[in-house]
Protein backbone atom coordinates (compact mmCIF):
# COMPACT_ATOMS: atom_id res chain seq x y z
CA UNK A 1 0.00 0.00 0.00
CA UNK A 2 1.16 3.72 -0.59
CA UNK A 3 -0.22 6.33 1.82
CA UNK A 4 0.63 10.17 1.17
CA UNK A 5 0.39 12.62 3.16
CA UNK A 6 -2.46 14.10 1.70
CA UNK A 7 -4.58 13.04 -1.37
CA UNK A 8 -5.50 15.74 -3.46
CA UNK A 9 -6.57 13.81 -6.17
CA UNK A 10 -8.72 12.22 -3.83
CA UNK A 11 -10.62 15.06 -3.11
CA UNK A 12 -10.80 16.19 -6.87
CA UNK A 13 -12.56 12.73 -7.16
CA UNK A 14 -15.05 13.28 -4.62
CA UNK A 15 -15.97 16.55 -6.14
CA UNK A 16 -15.27 16.32 -9.65
CA UNK A 17 -18.53 16.87 -11.54
CA UNK A 18 -19.57 20.04 -9.38
CA UNK A 19 -15.40 21.84 -10.07
CA UNK A 20 -15.46 20.63 -13.34
CA UNK A 21 -18.96 22.81 -14.21
CA UNK A 22 -17.26 25.27 -12.13
CA UNK A 23 -13.99 25.67 -14.06
CA UNK A 24 -15.95 25.51 -17.41
CA UNK A 25 -18.23 28.37 -16.40
CA UNK A 26 -15.34 30.68 -15.91
CA UNK A 27 -13.64 29.67 -18.80
CA UNK A 28 -16.63 30.13 -21.44
CA UNK A 29 -18.07 33.68 -19.36
CA UNK A 30 -13.58 34.10 -20.48
CA UNK A 31 -14.10 35.61 -16.14
CA UNK A 32 -10.32 34.98 -15.11
CA UNK A 33 -10.05 38.09 -12.85
CA UNK A 34 -12.11 40.08 -10.76
CA UNK A 35 -15.13 37.73 -11.56
CA UNK A 36 -18.22 37.85 -9.38
CA UNK A 37 -16.84 34.31 -8.19
CA UNK A 38 -13.97 36.48 -6.50
CA UNK A 39 -16.84 38.63 -5.13
CA UNK A 40 -18.99 35.46 -3.84
CA UNK A 41 -16.14 33.68 -2.61
CA UNK A 42 -15.21 36.37 -0.25
CA UNK A 43 -18.48 37.08 1.04
CA UNK A 44 -18.95 33.45 1.65
CA UNK A 45 -15.72 33.24 3.63
CA UNK A 46 -16.31 35.63 5.28
CA UNK A 47 -19.82 34.74 6.71
CA UNK A 48 -18.32 30.94 7.29
CA UNK A 49 -15.40 32.32 9.28
CA UNK A 50 -17.22 35.35 11.25
CA UNK A 51 -15.37 38.08 9.45
CA UNK A 52 -17.52 41.58 8.81
CA UNK A 53 -15.26 42.19 6.04
CA UNK A 54 -13.01 39.96 3.47
CA UNK A 55 -10.68 40.68 1.08
CA UNK A 56 -9.15 38.04 -1.01
CA UNK A 57 -5.28 38.47 -2.71
CA UNK A 58 -2.95 36.26 -3.98
CA UNK A 59 -1.62 34.03 -1.32
CA UNK A 60 -1.39 33.95 2.22
CA UNK A 61 2.09 35.28 2.39
CA UNK A 62 0.78 38.17 0.62
CA UNK A 63 -2.37 38.54 3.25
CA UNK A 64 0.35 39.10 6.00
CA UNK A 65 2.57 41.66 3.95
CA UNK A 66 -0.48 44.25 3.24
CA UNK A 67 -1.34 43.97 6.81
CA UNK A 68 2.30 45.14 7.37
CA UNK A 69 1.79 47.63 4.85
CA UNK A 70 -1.74 48.86 5.73
CA UNK A 71 -0.32 49.64 9.12
CA UNK A 72 2.67 51.05 8.13
CA UNK A 73 5.50 48.78 10.07
CA UNK A 74 8.61 49.26 8.70
CA UNK A 75 12.04 50.32 9.79
CA UNK A 76 12.18 50.84 13.49
CA UNK A 77 9.52 48.78 14.29
CA UNK A 78 9.36 45.32 16.05
CA UNK A 79 6.83 42.51 15.46
CA UNK A 80 7.01 39.44 17.71
CA UNK A 81 6.54 36.16 15.95
CA UNK A 82 6.87 32.29 17.22
CA UNK A 83 10.03 30.73 16.47
CA UNK A 84 8.23 27.73 14.60
CA UNK A 85 5.97 28.52 12.01
CA UNK A 86 6.72 28.82 7.78
CA UNK A 87 8.78 31.26 6.89
CA UNK A 88 6.30 33.90 5.82
CA UNK A 89 5.31 34.60 9.24
CA UNK A 90 8.67 36.15 10.06
CA UNK A 91 9.42 37.31 6.25
CA UNK A 92 6.93 39.79 5.83
CA UNK A 93 8.18 41.40 8.66
CA UNK A 94 11.66 41.24 7.59
CA UNK A 95 11.28 42.04 4.03
CA UNK A 96 9.41 45.49 5.67
CA UNK A 97 12.20 46.54 6.93
CA UNK A 98 11.11 45.46 10.82
CA UNK A 99 12.56 43.28 13.19
CA UNK A 100 10.57 39.98 13.59
CA UNK A 101 11.22 39.35 17.48
CA UNK A 102 11.32 35.37 17.57
CA UNK A 103 9.58 34.10 20.75
CA UNK A 104 9.92 30.66 21.68
CA UNK A 105 6.44 27.89 21.30
CA UNK A 106 4.78 26.09 23.79
CA UNK A 107 5.67 22.87 24.39
CA UNK A 108 2.12 21.27 24.82
CA UNK A 109 0.63 23.73 21.99
CA UNK A 110 3.52 24.79 19.52
CA UNK A 111 1.89 27.79 19.25
CA UNK A 112 3.29 31.33 20.60
CA UNK A 113 3.84 31.05 24.25
CA UNK A 114 2.35 34.37 25.76
CA UNK A 115 4.61 34.38 29.06
CA UNK A 116 7.28 34.74 26.67
CA UNK A 117 5.66 37.04 24.22
CA UNK A 118 4.89 39.64 27.01
CA UNK A 119 8.37 39.31 28.14
CA UNK A 120 9.57 40.11 24.56
CA UNK A 121 7.31 43.13 24.22
CA UNK A 122 9.52 46.61 24.06
CA UNK A 123 8.34 50.23 23.10
CA UNK A 124 9.13 49.43 19.56
CA UNK A 125 7.04 46.29 19.23
CA UNK A 126 3.92 47.13 16.92
CA UNK A 127 2.31 44.00 16.44
CA UNK A 128 1.96 40.01 17.20
CA UNK A 129 1.73 37.45 14.55
CA UNK A 130 -0.15 34.12 16.23
CA UNK A 131 0.40 31.27 14.37
CA UNK A 132 -2.13 28.31 14.75
CA UNK A 133 0.53 25.74 14.14
CA UNK A 134 -0.20 22.44 12.30
CA UNK A 135 -4.33 23.51 12.88
CA UNK A 136 -4.64 24.01 16.96
CA UNK A 137 -5.58 27.08 18.13
CA UNK A 138 -2.98 29.35 19.91
CA UNK A 139 -3.55 30.72 23.21
CA UNK A 140 -6.01 33.74 21.68
CA UNK A 141 -7.27 34.59 25.51
CA UNK A 142 -4.01 35.65 26.55
CA UNK A 143 -2.62 37.27 23.43
CA UNK A 144 -5.43 39.73 22.99
CA UNK A 145 -4.90 40.27 26.68
CA UNK A 146 -1.44 41.27 26.13
CA UNK A 147 -2.09 43.15 22.72
CA UNK A 148 -4.58 45.53 24.49
CA UNK A 149 -2.42 46.25 27.17
CA UNK A 150 0.46 47.05 25.57
CA UNK A 151 -1.16 48.60 22.40
CA UNK A 152 -0.64 46.27 19.85
CA UNK A 153 -2.08 44.70 16.60
CA UNK A 154 -3.16 40.96 16.81
CA UNK A 155 -2.37 39.06 13.92
CA UNK A 156 -3.51 35.74 13.43
CA UNK A 157 -2.06 33.51 10.93
CA UNK A 158 -4.51 31.18 9.99
CA UNK A 159 -3.11 29.66 7.24
CA UNK A 160 -2.88 26.36 8.64
CA UNK A 161 -6.18 26.24 10.92
CA UNK A 162 -9.25 26.92 8.81
CA UNK A 163 -12.20 25.55 10.53
CA UNK A 164 -10.67 25.26 13.85
CA UNK A 165 -12.22 27.24 16.68
CA UNK A 166 -11.30 28.32 20.04
CA UNK A 167 -13.55 28.36 22.90
CA UNK A 168 -16.28 28.10 20.27
CA UNK A 169 -15.53 30.89 18.46
CA UNK A 170 -13.86 30.30 14.93
CA UNK A 171 -10.10 31.45 14.69
CA UNK A 172 -9.33 34.30 13.14
CA UNK A 173 -12.15 36.06 14.99
CA UNK A 174 -10.29 37.67 18.31
CA UNK A 175 -7.31 39.08 16.50
CA UNK A 176 -7.44 42.77 14.59
CA UNK A 177 -7.22 40.78 11.36
CA UNK A 178 -6.80 37.34 10.04
CA UNK A 179 -4.75 35.79 6.93
CA UNK A 180 -5.36 32.94 5.34
CA UNK A 181 -3.63 30.99 2.79
CA UNK A 182 -5.49 28.78 0.06
CA UNK A 183 -2.32 26.95 -1.05
CA UNK A 184 -3.55 23.55 -2.61
CA UNK A 185 -2.55 21.45 1.05
CA UNK A 186 -4.28 23.65 2.70
CA UNK A 187 -7.54 22.38 4.67
CA UNK A 188 -9.16 24.93 2.26
CA UNK A 189 -6.86 24.46 -0.96
CA UNK A 190 -7.29 25.89 -4.32
CA UNK A 191 -5.65 24.36 -7.60
CA UNK A 192 -3.40 27.25 -7.41
CA UNK A 193 -2.56 30.25 -5.21
CA UNK A 194 -4.73 32.12 -3.28
CA UNK A 195 -5.08 34.58 0.40
CA UNK A 196 -7.15 35.94 1.87
CA UNK A 197 -7.82 38.98 5.22
CA UNK A 198 -10.44 39.03 7.05
CA UNK A 199 -11.40 41.89 9.86
CA UNK A 200 -14.14 43.63 11.29
CA UNK A 201 -12.66 46.79 10.54
CA UNK A 202 -14.19 48.35 7.26
CA UNK A 203 -11.27 50.86 7.49
CA UNK A 204 -8.65 48.18 7.72
CA UNK A 205 -10.78 46.15 4.72
CA UNK A 206 -10.17 49.44 2.40
CA UNK A 207 -6.78 49.76 2.82
CA UNK A 208 -5.86 46.57 2.19
CA UNK A 209 -8.13 46.14 -0.55
CA UNK A 210 -6.35 49.78 -2.37
CA UNK A 211 -3.08 47.97 -1.51
CA UNK A 212 -3.56 44.69 -3.25
CA UNK A 213 -5.19 46.83 -6.34
CA UNK A 214 -1.62 49.14 -6.88
CA UNK A 215 -3.24 51.84 -4.23
CA UNK A 216 -6.22 52.64 -6.20
CA UNK A 217 -9.37 52.58 -2.92
CA UNK A 218 -11.93 52.68 -5.60
CA UNK A 219 -11.98 54.94 -9.12
CA UNK A 220 -9.55 53.63 -11.53
CA UNK A 221 -7.07 55.28 -12.84
CA UNK A 222 -6.63 56.85 -9.41
CA UNK A 223 -3.76 55.52 -7.13
CA UNK A 224 -3.50 57.00 -3.54
CA UNK A 225 -0.67 54.89 -2.25
CA UNK A 226 1.83 52.92 -3.52
CA UNK A 227 0.29 49.36 -3.57
CA UNK A 228 0.69 46.53 -5.38
CA UNK A 229 -0.78 43.49 -7.74
CA UNK A 230 -2.23 40.39 -4.99
CA UNK A 231 -5.30 38.63 -6.64
CA UNK A 232 -7.32 35.66 -6.16
CA UNK A 233 -8.04 34.88 -9.95
CA UNK A 234 -11.58 33.70 -11.01
CA UNK A 235 -10.40 29.84 -11.59
CA UNK A 236 -9.80 29.57 -7.40
CA UNK A 237 -12.16 31.43 -6.65
CA UNK A 238 -14.54 28.98 -8.63
CA UNK A 239 -12.88 26.07 -7.20
CA UNK A 240 -13.27 27.62 -3.52
CA UNK A 241 -17.00 28.36 -3.54
CA UNK A 242 -17.49 24.53 -4.69
CA UNK A 243 -14.93 23.40 -1.69
CA UNK A 244 -16.30 25.96 1.16
CA UNK A 245 -19.58 24.09 1.74
CA UNK A 246 -17.54 20.39 2.96
CA UNK A 247 -14.82 22.56 4.82
CA UNK A 248 -16.80 21.55 7.96
CA UNK A 249 -17.40 17.81 7.05
CA UNK A 250 -13.73 17.65 6.26
CA UNK A 251 -12.54 19.08 9.65
CA UNK A 252 -14.70 16.86 11.71
CA UNK A 253 -14.00 14.07 9.29
CA UNK A 254 -10.26 14.81 10.52
CA UNK A 255 -11.15 14.89 13.98
CA UNK A 256 -12.21 10.74 13.63
CA UNK A 257 -9.37 9.81 12.30
CA UNK A 258 -7.18 12.10 14.64
CA UNK A 259 -9.13 10.10 17.48
CA UNK A 260 -9.03 6.43 15.65
CA UNK A 261 -5.05 7.83 15.45
CA UNK A 262 -4.77 8.45 19.37
CA UNK A 263 -6.86 4.91 19.85
CA UNK A 264 -4.24 3.28 17.94
CA UNK A 265 -0.88 4.61 18.77
CA UNK A 266 -2.34 4.73 22.50
CA UNK A 267 1.07 2.26 23.55
CA UNK A 268 3.38 3.15 20.83
CA UNK A 269 6.24 5.67 22.47
CA UNK A 270 5.05 8.67 20.82
CA UNK A 271 3.76 11.99 21.76
CA UNK A 272 0.48 12.76 20.26
CA UNK A 273 -0.88 15.96 19.44
CA UNK A 274 -2.73 17.64 22.57
CA UNK A 275 -5.75 19.70 21.92
CA UNK A 276 -6.29 22.08 24.83
CA UNK A 277 -9.80 22.14 26.72
CA UNK A 278 -11.32 25.53 24.89
CA UNK A 279 -10.04 24.39 21.23
CA UNK A 280 -11.32 22.30 18.38
CA UNK A 281 -7.60 21.14 16.05
CA UNK A 282 -8.24 22.29 12.38
CA UNK A 283 -5.95 19.13 11.94
CA UNK A 284 -3.94 20.47 8.68
CA UNK A 285 -1.13 18.75 9.87
CA UNK A 286 -1.54 15.22 12.46
CA UNK A 287 2.26 15.79 14.10
CA UNK A 288 3.54 13.33 16.79
CA UNK A 289 6.67 13.35 18.29
CA UNK A 290 9.43 11.29 18.70
CA UNK A 291 13.38 11.04 20.10
CA UNK A 292 13.14 8.46 16.61
CA UNK A 293 11.78 10.58 14.73
CA UNK A 294 14.43 9.93 11.71
CA UNK A 295 14.46 6.16 12.14
CA UNK A 296 10.58 5.68 11.83
CA UNK A 297 10.58 8.05 8.87
CA UNK A 298 12.64 5.78 7.37
CA UNK A 299 10.90 2.56 8.35
CA UNK A 300 7.29 4.07 6.85
CA UNK A 301 9.01 5.40 3.94
CA UNK A 302 10.26 1.74 3.67
CA UNK A 303 6.65 0.59 3.50
CA UNK A 304 5.47 3.23 1.65
CA UNK A 305 3.96 5.26 4.39
CA UNK A 306 4.77 9.73 2.93
CA UNK A 307 5.33 11.67 6.42
CA UNK A 308 7.77 14.74 6.54
CA UNK A 309 8.85 17.16 8.62
CA UNK A 310 7.49 20.78 9.92
CA UNK A 311 9.76 22.10 9.96
CA UNK A 312 13.63 20.96 10.73
CA UNK A 313 14.55 24.37 11.84
CA UNK A 314 13.35 26.45 13.89
CA UNK A 315 12.60 30.53 12.35
CA UNK A 316 15.74 32.18 14.02
CA UNK A 317 18.02 29.96 12.89
CA UNK A 318 17.48 29.76 9.13
CA UNK A 319 20.66 31.28 7.38
CA UNK A 320 18.22 34.25 6.19
CA UNK A 321 18.25 35.53 9.78
CA UNK A 322 22.16 34.65 10.73
CA UNK A 323 22.01 38.62 10.79
CA UNK A 324 20.75 38.44 14.38
CA UNK A 325 23.15 36.07 15.54
CA UNK A 326 20.42 33.91 17.55
CA UNK A 327 22.09 30.60 19.12
CA UNK A 328 19.27 27.40 19.15
CA UNK A 329 19.82 27.51 23.41
CA UNK A 330 17.28 30.38 23.40
CA UNK A 331 14.43 28.27 21.75
CA UNK A 332 14.40 25.25 23.52
CA UNK A 333 10.98 24.17 22.30
CA UNK A 334 11.29 25.07 18.94
CA UNK A 335 14.65 23.32 18.65
CA UNK A 336 13.28 20.32 20.79
CA UNK A 337 9.64 20.03 18.45
CA UNK A 338 12.55 20.86 14.95
CA UNK A 339 14.20 17.42 15.72
CA UNK A 340 11.38 15.32 17.01
CA UNK A 341 8.33 15.99 15.38
CA UNK A 342 6.97 14.22 12.40
CA UNK A 343 3.53 14.75 10.11
CA UNK A 344 2.00 11.24 9.51
CA UNK A 345 -0.72 11.29 6.56
CA UNK A 346 -3.78 13.13 7.52
CA UNK A 347 -6.33 13.84 5.22
CA UNK A 348 -10.45 13.46 5.16
CA UNK A 349 -10.47 11.21 2.56
CA UNK A 350 -8.06 8.81 4.25
CA UNK A 351 -9.70 5.55 5.37
CA UNK A 352 -9.66 3.38 7.94
CA UNK A 353 -8.02 0.74 6.35
CA UNK A 354 -5.48 2.78 5.33
CA UNK A 355 -4.91 4.73 8.47
CA UNK A 356 -4.83 1.35 10.46
CA UNK A 357 -2.04 0.01 8.39
CA UNK A 358 -0.05 3.45 9.30
CA UNK A 359 -0.84 2.89 13.09
CA UNK A 360 0.38 -1.17 12.88
CA UNK A 361 3.61 -0.18 10.84
CA UNK A 362 4.15 2.79 13.83
CA UNK A 363 3.40 -0.03 16.50
CA UNK A 364 5.64 -2.57 14.68
CA UNK A 365 8.49 -0.21 14.73
CA UNK A 366 8.28 0.35 18.71
CA UNK A 367 7.40 -3.31 18.78
CA UNK A 368 3.58 -2.84 20.66
C1 LIG B 1 1.70 29.47 8.90
C2 LIG B 1 1.72 29.92 7.48
N1 LIG B 1 1.73 31.24 7.20
C3 LIG B 1 1.72 31.69 5.94
C4 LIG B 1 1.73 30.84 4.86
C5 LIG B 1 1.83 31.41 3.50
O1 LIG B 1 0.83 31.03 2.63
P1 LIG B 1 1.08 31.01 1.04
O2 LIG B 1 1.87 29.79 0.73
O3 LIG B 1 -0.30 30.96 0.49
O4 LIG B 1 1.78 32.26 0.69
C6 LIG B 1 1.71 29.46 5.09
C7 LIG B 1 1.68 28.53 3.94
O5 LIG B 1 2.36 27.60 3.79
C8 LIG B 1 1.73 28.98 6.43
O6 LIG B 1 1.74 27.68 6.70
Amino acid sequence: MTIPLIDLQAQYQSLRPAIDDRIAAVLSEAAFIGSDAVAAFGEAFASYAGHAHAVTCGNGTDALELLMDAWEIGPGDEVIVPAMSWISTSEIVATRGARPVFVDVDPLTHCLDPDRAAAAVTDKTRAIIAVHLYGHPAPLGALRTLADQRGLYLIEDCAQAHGARYRGRHIGTIGDAATYSFFPSKSLGAYGDGGLVGTDSAELADRVRALANHGMPGRRHYHRYHGRNSRLDGLQAAVLLEKLPHLDAWISAKNRLAGLYRDHLAKADLRLPMVQEDAYHGYHLFVVRSERRDELADYLGGAGIATTVHYPTPLPLHACYAGYGHRPEEFPEAVALSRTALSLPMYAELTDEQLAYVTDHVNRFFGV
